[in-house]
């Protein structure tokens, strides 16, 4: 019964889309677990490119079936345009399976999500404005409207009333802004009902039944383990779990089912939103990586924040996940650097600290203790095999697995799907 995990161990971002996409063919069910359209995959096939939001990106791959997990949070209009836009460019997405449980992002919570960031001024998180800290707040209050609820008016009636009931107030009262109408969302929520209707699935019966069959299951986590609403930079984080234990409440799967938890590294570091983020580069080298990175983010094509690599996270993330494995992306934005500084401790407080400090404030003063290693000029984009790397690259992927932890086993030297070097199956 191979389930694999695969995650992002920085702040998200990584090209988790390539990793995905590159194990697809072999996957029988690609499931996303929590999150929702605040993701952006970007999958190349060919000279197509794809920006997926909300779909999990085994979408690409037929034979495969992808799979929304009760974990995550659907925005039904963002959900049926990535659909359409798809099967207008001939993808067939008729095996989509979306769990009843699943909660749903109403346009009430995305107006929250804009507001209260409004609200916080400088204090602000730098979410992505839709709609998943107050979706999560919702199914966490107990007042959440789920895919199920669609099928049932009256009880979907009664929800949205419980739901708009202090929103309501806070709206108007707290916020200046005017009430939102019950009937009006419960009539924009049914309206996807009938279209929705042919996905919507016991996606947890259909899993456990396709793991004891041996099926092959991927579970593909959104954001990245710093952005973990327990294990991130709080409150600088998403209002989920992206990390490995999310797959198992997120999809309905036991822990014991899990066979590979695979963390996907960027060569480097970006981060989009605010929040702590020790090796950050404010001159002419973090330009050049968002440049020759093309750092720009998929969903919300906000700068992304870009820095070198951190050892540390890497390690955390090799703890919090319980990798065994890593997929290094991006090595070849690095080409052309005659030095490249790695992070492999910090120091606070005139202190070498070598783990995450678990202290927010420690966090904040962390100042990052650099080790060079010595870069290379070659273009590594057709390189097939480890061996085919200039010793240089080899010696900075060694240097890096060393201090991270976990085996690297495959390494992107290039946005295609074809330019990645495999080391180790994952299967
Ligand atoms: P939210 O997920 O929209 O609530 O945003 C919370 C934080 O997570 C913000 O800093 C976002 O920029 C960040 N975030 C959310 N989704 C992603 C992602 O897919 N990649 C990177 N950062 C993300």
């Amino acid at each position: 019964m191979p389930a694999l995990v695969l995650l992002g161990a920085q702040w998200g971002d990584e090209g988790k889309g390539k990793a995905t996409d590159l194990l697809g063919g072999s996957v029988d069910y690609v499931v996303r677990y929590q999150g929702g359209n605040n993701a952006g995959h970007t999958v190349v096939v060919g000279d197509q490119k794809y920006a997926l939001h909300l779909l999990p990106s085994g979408i690409l791959s037929p034979g495969c079936t992808p799979v929304i997990g009760n974990g995550v949070v659907v925005d039904p209009s963002v959900l049926l345009s990535e659909l359409s836009g798809l099967n207008e460019r001939g993808v067939d997405t008729s095996k989509l399976l979306i769990s009843g449980n699943a909660h749903i992002i109403t346009s009430y919570n995305v107006t929250v999500d804009k507001v209260s960031e409004r609200f916080l001024g400088k204090r602000k998180i730098g979410t992505t404005g839709r709609g998943i800290g107050p979706t999560y707040a919702d199914k966490i209050n107990r007042v959440g409207i789920r895919v199920q609820d669609l099928y049932d008016e009256s009880i979907l009636t009664q929800k949205v009333e419980a739901a708009l009931d202090v929103k309501n107030q806070m709206l108007t009262k707290f916020y200046n802004r005017r009430a939102i109408a019950v009937e009006q969302v419960v009539e924009e929520l049914l309206g996807y009902a009938d279209e929705l209707a042919p996905y919507v699935a016991d996606t947890v019966l259909v899993l456990n039944q396709a793991l004891e069959q041996d099926k092959v299951v991927l579970f593909e986590g959104g954001q990245g383990t710093l952005l973990d609403i327990d294990h991130g930079t709080y409150p600088f984080v998403t209002s989920s779990n992206p990390t490995a234990g999310g797959a198992c409440t997120g999809a309905g799967v036991g822990p014991t089912k899990i066979s590979r938890v695979i963390g996907i590294l960027k060569a480097y570091t970006t981060r989009v939103g605010a929040g702590p983020f020790p090796t950050e580069l404010f001159d002419e080298d973090g330009e050049a990586l968002r440049r020759i990175g093309g750092e720009r983010g998929v969903t919300t094509g906000r700068d992304r924040r870009c820095g070198w690599f951190d050892a540390v996270i890497a390690r955390y993330a090799t703890r919090v996940n319980g990798l065994t494995d890593f997929f290094l992306t991006k090595l070849d934005v690095l080409t052309g650097w005659e030095q490249i500084p790695v992070c492999v401790a910090y120091e606070i407080d005139g202190r070498r600290v070598e783990e995450l400090p678990y202290s927010q404030t420690d966090f904040h003063h962390a100042k990052p203790v650099y080790e060079m290693l010595p870069g290379w000029s070659e273009d590594i984009s057709k390189a097939k095999s480890f061996s085919d790397l200039p010793k240089n690259a080899q010696a900075y992927v060694k240097a890096l697995e060393e201090m991270s932890g976990a085996p690297i086993s495959a390494i992107g030297v290039g946005p295609g799907r074809d330019e990645t070097i495999q080391i180790n199956s994952f299967l």
